[in-house]
């Protein structure tokens, strides 16, 4: 090829690449060579309890499935009594909710079932799937028929505009958004949060002493780093609530690894000095006024300004070229989204039994994901408000995103092989990494404002 025609060529690429083009295969050689070239450092912040059509209901960009772009959805107030009626999602939620929606895996269960106890055979089979129509149902269970109504409802059905979000409003503007991310775990944020770390709750379905106590012992990401030379800090919101989750593994304990856990404040200084780890992981504080997880009481504009605090640092810091921001929540916190979650493969043989509170027990064999949470991959080397849709697993099978889509990614990233099938089987994310950096990110978030 002439050199003026190589020149032509390049400039016609140049002018193309405004196109949010993600030519790779996951799972391919050539996807996973170039997330190792481009991505040295990755920064994993996972906030608290909201579903895709909650927190992102009022996003307006095309692809995004939710209800101001294919709603309303409805619940009937009484799963028994149709003629008590049905009550739809509508724009505007509050930005503290003050009665915290169920997400028991027995609460989850209503929800998605209409049932405490759903058939486990018949779901594993594929002849029972989930109908999303029991969020209100269970809100007004939980928090007495005799409540009101219209505000109950209002707090599970109901989604943010896009202006009450100004800061998840400007990074789905202008990143990477997945539509069909779900939780690991139909259940709360413990399990969860285990599962993200190390792709297992090990058994558990509940927040129970063990989280605290340092009793997994399954291996975590944390572990895989450390034995294979890799750097990794656990920052952690000094307020507490949730984690921190490298503190959940007995590992981190026995071989004293404890001092790769430091406090929030500290992340701001290695953002600014360009000494953040290889791998960065930030629990924020949980749960009530004041905390800034938006799990709720906590304001959804608290945690917007965390959101935009560790944004604006990373933007700011000299490692910025080199970064892949994982923005995620660990579960839907019992907010209504439309979509049902699939089934996906046990990670290992252990159940979690509960007792419902109509006395029946259940038994959950971690054979299906929990509902859709928000999750953005945020980056100079990801496309500009480009909506990933379903994923591909290692055989080519196309599948939804899960939260074990982050350990089959880093995997790749840092030559680690799945820890369990539930990993194995999940889609990585890693074609989503361009070849060539953008630098029109925004230098700084819009500053969030409290709201009613
Ligand atoms: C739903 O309706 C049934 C039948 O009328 C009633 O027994 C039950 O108490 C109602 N549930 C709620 C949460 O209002
Ligand atoms: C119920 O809550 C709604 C929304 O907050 C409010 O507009 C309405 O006045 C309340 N109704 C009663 C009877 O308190
Ligand atoms: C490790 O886990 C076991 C239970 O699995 C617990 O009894 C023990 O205290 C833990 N050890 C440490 C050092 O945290
Ligand atoms: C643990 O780490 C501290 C500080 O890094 C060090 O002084 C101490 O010797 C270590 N202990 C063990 C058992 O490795
Ligand atoms: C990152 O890359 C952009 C575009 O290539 C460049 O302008 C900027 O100076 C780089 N920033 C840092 C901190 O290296
Ligand atoms: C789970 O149990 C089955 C049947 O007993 C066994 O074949 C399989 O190896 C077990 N899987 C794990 C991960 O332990």
């Amino acid at each position: 090829m002439q050199a003026s025609a190589l020149l032509g060529l390049l400039a016609f690429t140049a002018a193309a690449a405004a196109i949010p083009a993600t030519p790779r295969q996951a799972h391919s050689d050539a996807s996973i060579q170039n997330l190792k070239t481009q991505i040295k450092n990755v920064v994993v912040l996972v906030m608290e309890n909201r579903s895709v059509d909650n927190l992102l209901g009022g996003q307006t960009l095309k692809g995004l499935e939710n209800p101001i772009q294919n709603g309303p959805y409805c619940n009937p107030y009484n799963l028994t009594n149709p003629a008590e009626g049905t009550v739809c999602s509508a724009s505007r939620d509050y930005d503290s909710i003050t009665d915290d929606p169920d997400h028991a895996i027995y609460g989850n269960n209503f929800q998605f079932y209409g049932s405490f106890t759903p058939d486990n055979a018949r779901i594993a089979g594929g002849q029972l799937t989930p109908s999303q129509q029991g969020f209100v149902h269970e809100q007004l269970r939980l928090y007495s028929a005799a409540a009101n109504r219209t505000e109950l409802s209002t707090q599970v059905m109901n989604y943010y505009t896009e202006q009450q979000v100004p800061v998840l409003t400007t990074l789905v503007q202008n990143f990477v958004v997945f539509n069909h991310w779900h939780s690991d775990i139909p259940g709360p944020t413990d399990p969860n949060r285990a599962a993200l770390v190390s792709g297992t709750s090990y058994g558990h379905g509940s927040n129970d002493m063990a989280f605290l106590k340092h009793a997994f012992p399954q291996r975590s990401i944390f572990q895989q780093l450390t034995e294979t030379g890799h750097s990794w800090i656990n920052y952690y919101d000094t307020a507490g609530g949730t984690g921190p989750d490298a503190g959940f593994f007995n590992w981190t304990y026995n071989t004293n690894n404890t001092n790769k856990i430091r406090p929030l404040k500290n992340f701001y200084s290695d953002a600014a000095a360009g000494s953040l780890p290889e791998f960065t992981y930030i629990n924020p504080s949980c749960c009530g006024v004041g905390t800034n997880s938006m799990h709720p009481s906590g304001l959804i504009s608290d945690g917007e300004r965390l959101i935009k605090s560790v944004y604006d640092a990373l933007r700011a810091g000299p490692q910025w070229n080199d970064t892949l921001f994982i923005l995620s929540f660990d579960e839907t916190g019992g907010f209504h989204d439309h979509v049902p979650p699939p089934l996906a493969l046990r990670p290992d043989n252990r159940t979690y039994t509960t007792r419902t509170p109509s006395g029946e027990r259940y038994t959950f064999e971690f054979n299906r994901l929990g509902g859709r949470i928000p999750t953005l991959l945020i980056s100079p080397w990801v496309g500009k408000g480009y909506v990933e849709q379903k994923g591909r697993d290692a055989q080519g099978k196309i599948v939804s995103y899960s939260a074990s889509s982050i350990l089959r990614t880093l995997g790749y990233l840092w030559d680690f092989a799945p820890f369990n099938a539930r990993v194995e089987g999940a889609p990585s994310f890693e074609h989503l990494v361009r070849t060539s950096a953008r630098s029109d990110t925004p230098v700084v978030l819009p500053i969030p404002v409290p709201f009613r």
